[in-house]
C-alpha cells in the first residue's frame, strides 16, 4: 500500500527517485510525485501527478524539470480521498514536506485540532494532518524534537520521509508498522519501501525498526530511538541482485515469477532436507516443539490463505493434527479461543500484511506458538513472530502472486512430513519417500511449463466469458480457490471456486452454455466422483475444461477440453496442479489486454485493515 522512496547523494535525485519508484509502483499506482530540494534557491519544489509513474513523467517534460541532489518520492494505492492531483503525495509545505505509506487512524481529531489553530486543509487525505502536525512542532531549528512530538500524537501505521525546509542535504525517516528500509551507499543514503527499489544503487540496508527515527545525509544514517537516543544498527546486505528483480526477457514479471518456480522451491526446501528427512532445526523448529502442539491455527490472506488450506489437508491427512485455517481480517475480531499449547502459523509473502500482522500480535499476546513462512527478509511478521521459516522465493514483484505461493505449500508439505514422523502416523521410511518426491517436483513443473501453449488456448476459449466456475474436491478444492482467485484478480472474469460436491446444493442453476467449468481432478480416490460433478455442469450445457492426471483414462464426451498433467503422488499434485491454473490466468488477462502485473484497484502489500 503505497511506496515511499528517498535519496541523498551527490548525484542529480529526479532520475534515481523515479527509477526507485518504478520497483515499488506494485505497491500503488493510483499517483506519484518526488519532491526535492532544488540545488539553486535550495527551496522544496514538488511535482505529482493523478495516474501511473509515467503520467509523473510525461508532467515532468511539460514542466519544469526538478533540480537537485536530496529528495523524496512517492507512489499511492488510495485510501483517504480519491486518486487526484491534490491528494497525491508529497504532502506539506514550503517548510516542511512528507510522502506516507500507511493510515493514520486519528487524523480526523488532529485535523480538528489543527484547523483550531488555523491550519487550512487542501487534500482529503490523512496524510496531510501529518505534515501540518510536524510543521505545527517545527520550530525552525530542532527535526527530531518535532518529530518525537508527532510521533507522540499519531495513532496508525506509518512510514515517512520528511524533508525540512533548513535541512537542504538531509532526509528523516520514521516507521511504524508499515515497512521502511535505509539504503547506504558511497557518499550517498537511500530510503525505501522495500530493497528492489535500491538494488540497482546499493545491495546494502539497515531495516528501521518500529518508532525508530533515521536521519540521512551525504555520510550515510544515523539512527535514533522515539526518544531521542542513538543507536547503532546492523548493515544487511542483499541476498539478490537488481537482475533478479527484473523481468529477465519475460513479457510480465507473472510469467517469470510462474517461470521461477522450480529454482524457489529448490532453494526453500534443499537447506530443510537433512538425511533425506526434513529439518527445521536452522529456524528454531525443534521436533520436541514440535510433538508439544495439540492445535494448529493457519492465519493468512488471499493467496496466503489459500497456501494454509493446502496446508490443512496435509497436515491433518497425514500428521492426524487438527488445523483450522483462518483468514487474517475474520480471525481478529471472532475472539478466537487460542491457548498456550497452540502453534499459529502465520503466512505472508510481504510479511507486511495488516491483518496478518495484527493476527500474530494477538495470537502472542494469549501466549500461543507463533511461527511465520515469510518471503521478506527481516519484514515485520518474520521479526515479530517466534520462528521464522524464510520461503527463498526471491522477490516477487507481480502483484498476483505465484512462486510465494508455491514455496509456501513446499513448506506446508516438509512441515506435515516431520509432524506425522514425529507423531508416528508415518514410518522413517515413508518419510523419507516423501520428501524424495517432493525433491523430483522441480523437474516435474520444469515439463508442465511447457503445457503454455496449451493453457494460452484454453484461456483463448474463456476469455469471453463473463463468469466461470472452479470445482474440485479434497486437495482440488484448495487448489480451485486459488486458481479462482488468480483469474479473477488479473482477467476481471468473475469466478468462483465450489466444492465439486456441494455444487448441487444451490450454484448448479447458475450453469448454462455462458458459464464454463474449469474443474480439478487429481486426487484419484475422488476422480469418479468429481467426473460425475463435471457430467451434471456438462449436462447443462456448461463448457468443461478438466485437469487431471496423465495416466486417467477421461471420457471423451466428460470435458470439452483435457490438460494431462505428470503423475506423482496424489498428495503432492497441488504444486503441479496449480500451473497450468496460473498460466490460464496470465493468458486470460493478456488476451484481455489487460495490464497483468499491476491489475486495477490492487496492490503487492497490503499494510492497511
Ligand atoms: C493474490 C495475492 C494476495 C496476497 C494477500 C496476502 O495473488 O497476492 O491475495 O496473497 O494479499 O499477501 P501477503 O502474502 O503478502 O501477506
Amino acid at each position: 500500500m503505497c511506496g515511499i522512496v528517498g535519496y541523498i547523494g551527490e548525484k542529480e535525485c529526479t532520475g534515481i527517485l523515479l527509477d526507485s519508484l518504478s520497483k515499488l509502483e506494485y505497491r500503488g499506482y493510483d499517483s506519484a510525485g518526488i519532491a526535492v530540494f532544488d540545488k539553486h534557491d535550495k527551496t522544496i519544489k514538488t511535482i505529482k501527478a493523478k495516474g501511473r509513474l509515467k503520467d509523473l513523467e510525461k508532467k515532468m517534460k511539460g514542466e519544469d524539470r526538478l533540480y537537485g541532489c536530496c529528495g523524496i518520492g512517492h507512489t499511492r494505492w488510495a485510501t483517504h480521498g480519491e486518486p487526484s492531483d491534490i491528494n497525491s503525495h508529497p504532502h506539506g509545505n514550503a517548510r516542511v514536506t512528507i510522502v506516507h505509506n500507511g493510515i493514520i487512524e486519528n487524523y480526523k481529531k488532529l485535523k480538528e485540532f489543527l484547523e483550531s489553530k488555523g491550519y487550512v486543509f487542501e487534500s482529503q487525505t490523512d496524510t496531510e494532518t501529518v505534515a501540518k502536525l510536524l510543521d505545527y512542532y517545527y520550530d525552525g531549528e530542532n527535526p527530531i524534537e518535532c518529530i518525537k512530538n508527532v510521533i507522540n500524537e499519531i495513532e496508525g501505521s506509518y512510514a515517512l520521509g520528511i524533508l525540512f525546509k533548513d535541512y537542504p542535504d538531509t532526509i528523516y525517516a520514521i516507521r511504524k508498522d508499515s515497512p521502511l528500509i535505509v539504503g547506504k551507499g558511497k557518499g550517498e543514503a537511500f530510503i525505501a519501501s522495500d530493497v528492489p527499489a535500491i538494488l540497482k544503487f546499493t545491495k546494502n540496508y539497515y531495516l528501521l525498526d518500529e518508532d525508530e527515527i533515521a536521519v540521512l545525509d551525504r555520510s550515510g544514517a544515523k539512527f535514533y530511538t522515539k526518544f531521542g537516543e542513538l543507536i547503532t544498527k546492523e548493515l544487511i546486505t542483499a541476498d539478490f541482485d537488481e537482475e533478479s528483480a527484473a523481468k529477465g526477457g519475460y513479457e510480465h514479471f507473472m510469467l517469470k515469477e510462474i517461470h521461477e518456480q522450480p529454482n524457489a522451491i529448490k532453494m526453500t526446501v534443499t537447506p530443510r532436507v537433512t538425511n533425506g528427512m526434513p529439518d527445521f532445526s536452522e529456524c528454531g523448529l525443534t521436533e520436541k516443539m514440535l510433538s508439544g502442539y495439540k492445535r494448529i491455527f493457519v492465519i493468512a490472506c488471499g493467496t496466503a490463505m489459500h497456501a494454509g488450506t493446502v496446508g490443512k489437508y496435509v497436515i491433518e491427512r497425514l500428521a492426524r493434527v487438527p488445523v483450522t485455517v483462518d483468514l487474517a481480517s475474520e480471525f481478529r475480531y471472532r475472539n478466537p479461543i487460542l491457548n498456550k499449547e497452540d502453534l499459529v502459523i502465520l503466512v505472508s509473502q510481504s510479511g507486511e500484511t495488516a491483518d496478518t500482522l495484527a493476527a500474530l500480535r494477538l495470537a502472542k499476546n494469549v501466549g500461543a506458538a507463533t511461527m511465520s513462512i515469510v518471503n521478506v527478509k527481516g519484514s515485520s511478521i518474520a521479526r515479530e513472530s517466534d520462528i521464522v521459516v524464510y520461503t527463498h522465493a526471491g522477490p516477487e514483484i507481480s502483484v498476483a502472486s505465484t512462486k510465494a505461493y508455491m514455496v509456501q505449500i513446499a513448506v506446508f508439505y516438509l512441515l506435515a512430513f516431520q509432524l506425522a514422523y514425529i507423531k508416528k502416523t508415518i514410518s522413517k521410511d515413508e518419510c523419507k519417500r516423501l520428501v524424495s518426491v517432493m525433491l523430483k517436483v522441480p523437474d516435474i513443473i520444469e515439463n508442465v511449463l511447457e503445457l503454455s501453449d496449451t493453457c494460452s488456448y484454453v484461456a483463448s476459449k474463456l476469455v469471453n466469458s463473463e463468469n466461470l466456475l472452479y470445482i474440485g474436491r479434497g486437495l482440488d478444492y484448495a487448489l480451485s480457490m486459488e486458481g479462482s482467485l488468480k483469474l479473477k484478480e488479473i482477467s476481471y472474469i468473475h469466478s468462483e471456486a465450489y466444492a465439486a460436491g456441494e455444487l448441487k446444493h444451490g450454484t448448479i442453476s447458475l450453469v448454462t452454455d455462458q458459464m464454463p467449468v474449469i474443474a480439478v481432478a487429481t486426487q484419484r480416490e475422488l476422480f469418479d466422483k468429481t467426473v460425475s460433478n463435471v457430467k451434471e455442469v456438462k449436462a447443462r450445457g456448461a463448457k468443461v475444461i478438466l485437469i487431471t492426471h496423465k495416466c486417467m483414462s477421461v471420457d471423451e464426451e466428460a470435458a470439452d477440453y483435457v490438460i494431462k498433467l505428470p503423475t506423482i503422488d496424489d498428495m503432492l499434485m497441488p504444486m503441479i496442479g496449480v500451473v497450468p491454473l496460473q498460466l490460464i490466468a496470465y493468458y486470460a488477462s493478456v488476451l484481455r489486454g489487460n495490464d497483468v502485473d499491476k491489475p486495477r484497484n490492487l496492490a503487492k502489500s497490503v499494510t492497511v485493515e
